[in-house]
């Protein structure tokens, strides 16, 4: 049995928001996702949707591709939204300051593999793999 079993197909962005609403809805605080997929998979619109979901307003949720981090509030508590494409050391990844998230923060992770070993493991891994105007969308939990 692949992966794709598991896969949801989702072909518009707002089945991916769907999809990503009832994803984020069973999320518990202080949990880590990690969104795996190439250059404009939809990863961002991903977090985007799961920041509307958790109760922020989503315009609160840019492309952090140049911050690298972006702290969202939501009703209540953050959701820690971070890409790290531009990341040219997996060991910068400390100087962001990931050892020190606000307490119970969900935090969101594009471009996880720039990190490195340095991040340590998710507990969710998120990956999005375009199928045309689709998206399929594979969601598991990272034991251990
Ligand atoms: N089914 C779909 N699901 C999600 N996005 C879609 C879908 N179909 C088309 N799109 C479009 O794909 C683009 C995804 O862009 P987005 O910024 O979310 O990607 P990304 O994975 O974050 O890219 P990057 O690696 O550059 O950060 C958007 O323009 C969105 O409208
Ligand atoms: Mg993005």
């Amino acid at each position: 049995m692949g992966a794709e079993e598991h896969a949801i197909l989702c072909g518009d962005v707002e089945a991916t928001a769907a999809c990503a609403a009832a994803f984020a809805r069973q999320l518990e605080p202080g949990q880590i996702i990690f969104l795996e997929g190439p250059l404009g998979a939809g990863k961002t619109t991903f977090v985007r949707a799961m920041a509307r979901a958790l109760g922020a307003d989503d315009r609160d949720v840019v492309s952090p591709t140049y911050a690298m981090v972006q702290e969202v509030p939501l009703a209540p508590g953050v959701l820690v939204h971070l890409d790290l494409y531009r990341l040219e050391h997996p060991e910068d990844a400390f100087a962001l300051g990931l050892e020190a998230l606000p307490e119970g923060a969900i935090v969101a992770i594009e471009w996880p593999e720039r990190g490195g070993s340095s991040l340590g493991a998710p507990d969710w891994r998120v990956q999005i793999r375009p199928v045309g105007e689709a998206r399929q969308i594979v969601i598991e939990p990272v034991s251990g």
